[in-house]
């Protein structure tokens, strides 16, 4: 298992121009969350669950990533063995940012694909930037169920968790980038590792940053060389 930990949240996408979802003027701020991310959205709120998503995939066409996922794509494919990248972004920056689809694990799902609802077919297909009705009418090409994002809602199962907890157990360089801690619970997670590196915009009352060996308050992009070397170092050393 890979001796550093990347993980990161909607922050890092932030100077992408993508919104966050705490952050004021998020999407939180703009959206209900139990109307659109909720187990229960594609059943009663259908149309402004898919309209919402749509609207997300289709903006994320323009998006081009930033000097921070560019700096991460160049770690983990300089050191692929010693470095994961976990993410609970659903967009495709790392990807556009040269890594590979089997080098970043989306924990909440991805943008650009659409999952039966059928969960005995579950067919995933990568949709680019269409909109949902687009592909196929909305339906399955297995079994002809409807289809729906392929987002882990609030209330779902998020079977990539595992892979996260088995990395935790393994770091011993955690580094977090953009999260305000909500839904992960970086804090435990910082006190598994030998070090710990904690970028955010600013304070999050979810994170208690005395956990971290280092605490970077600043955007991305602007702390992400200071990591990088860190890693590097790091990696030197171990
Ligand atoms: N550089 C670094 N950090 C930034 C930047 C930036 N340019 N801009 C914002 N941030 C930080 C904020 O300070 C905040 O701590 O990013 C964090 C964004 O927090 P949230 O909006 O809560 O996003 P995130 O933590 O990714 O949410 C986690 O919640 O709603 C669910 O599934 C959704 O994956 C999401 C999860
Ligand atoms: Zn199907």
């Amino acid at each position: 298992m890979a001796k550093v930990l990347i993980l990161s949240g909607a922050g890092i996408s932030a100077e992408s121009g993508i919104s966050t979802f705490r952050d004021s003027g998020g999407l939180w701020d703009e959206y209900d969350v139990s109307v659109v991310c909720n187990y229960d959205s594609m059943q009663k709120h259908e149309d402004v669950t898919i309209e919402f998503y749509d609207k997300r995939r289709s903006e994320l066409e323009s998006k081009e990533p930033n000097y921070a996922h560019k700096r991460v794509a160049e770690l983990k494919n300089m050191y692929k063995k010693e470095i994961a990248v976990i993410t609970q972004n659903v967009d495709n920056l790392f990807e556009k940012a040269g890594l590979k689809p089997e080098d970043v694990i989306h924990l909440h799902g991805f943008l650009t694909q659409l999952r039966c609802q059928n969960r005995k077919c579950n067919s995933v297909y990568d949709v680019g930037y269409k909109n949902q009705n687009d592909f196929n009418g909305g339906r399955c090409l297995t079994c002809n169920s409807k289809l729906r994002p392929n987002i882990v809602f609030f209330g779902e199962q998020a079977p990539m968790y595992e892979e996260l907890n088995r990395h935790i157990q393994d770091c011993e360089l955690f580094v977090v980038i953009g999260t305000s801690g909500n839904i992960i619970g970086v804090n435990t997670m910082a006190q598994f590792a030998t070090r710990s590196i904690l970028n955010n915009y600013e304070s999050s009352s979810a994170i208690d940053d005395a956990y971290f060996s280092k605490v970077l308050y600043k955007k991305a992009t602007e702390a992400v060389d200071e990591i990088s070397q860190e890693i590097e170092s790091f990696l030197k050393l171990h």
